[in-house]
């Protein structure tokens, strides 16, 4: 017998309603702990790719492999329960053929569960979310700044800031909507483009640095803790965690020098014999 479970997570239709509604609140989360205050809040946590940036000290997502994304899927599922939960899938994973994109995603959601999976790319990718999605893999798109694309891009700069360059990533979008994704990421775009491509796409638009018009935001959880030592222009500081980890590891450290750490003598007391 199933156990019963209390609340239902929120599954990749369900986000595909939200279209032009109540804003979809996302966050990316690595771990259980984080996770977990993230599931209280938001409908859905992404296991970013960032991971590699953010976890790991790396200077791109490139590096990231695909038993990474695997494990820390499992420790985000395990501490959340109601958000969908979406994995990145990592360059070198998926763009090679359907078949290897297919092959790689039915690995991710059989070994971690999750809701669904996100690629980069607008137009290039479109024949194979439209392969995932009719096999049962939902697919979460990601255009305008592309971070896998780093070394053909040449820098992490902002997309579309001029008008010029609209079209391609306004057909991009398009070809990711019609191809069959429950919604898309869009990354670093210029604030009029991100509200004309909400406009233009029947799926949601989860906006990051993009336009206050999009159908949802994501952050990066550490970005916006104050946590990472660098962090894009549009990020908006919700908390100044790295100060405060910072002062608590000096304060314990000087503590465990002068010998006043552990604190009191009896924490673990000697048991003394009754005679
Ligand atoms: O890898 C990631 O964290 C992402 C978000 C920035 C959208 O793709």
């Amino acid at each position: 017998m199933s156990a019963q479970r209390d609340t239902r997570r929120l599954t990749a239709p369900d986000i595909r309603a939200r279209k032009g509604g109540e804003p979809i609140v996302c966050l990316t989360s690595y771990h259980a702990h984080t996770a977990r205050i993230a599931d209280a809040y938001c409908d859905v946590i992404l296991v970013g790719d960032s991971l590699g940036m953010v976890m790991h000290g790396l200077e791109t997502t490139v590096p990231v492999t695909l038993d990474m994304m695997i494990l820390q899927g499992l420790a985000v599922m395990r501490g959340s329960a109601r958000a969908l939960v979406v994995v990145d899938m990592p360059f070198g994973s998926y763009e090679g053929s359907k078949e290897q994109a297919f092959a790689s995603a039915a690995r991710v959601m059989k070994e971690t569960g999750c809701g669904a999976i996100k690629v980069e790319g607008g137009r290039r990718m479109a024949e194979t979310i439209a392969f995932l999605v009719e096999r049962g893999v939902p697919v979460m798109g990601h255009v305008g700044l592309t971070p896998q694309a780093i070394n053909t891009i040449g820098s992490f700069r902002a997309q579309g800031r001029d008008e010029a360059d609209w079209a391609p990533i306004e057909a991009d979008a398009r070809a990711v909507a019609d191809a069959g994704a429950f919604a898309m990421v869009i990354e670093a775009v210029a604030e009029p483009l991100g509200r004309r491509i909400t406009g233009q796409v029947a799926i949601p638009t989860i906006g990051i640095g993009a336009s206050v018009a999009c159908d949802g935001q994501i952050l990066v959880l550490e970005d916006m803790l104050g946590l990472s030592p660098r962090v894009p222009k549009f990020v908006k500081r919700f908390g100044d965690l790295g100060p405060s980890i910072e002062r608590a590891v000096k304060t314990y450290a000087e503590e465990v020098r002068a010998r006043r750490f552990p604190g009191p003598e009896n924490v673990y007391p000697m048991r003394t014999k009754k005679p």
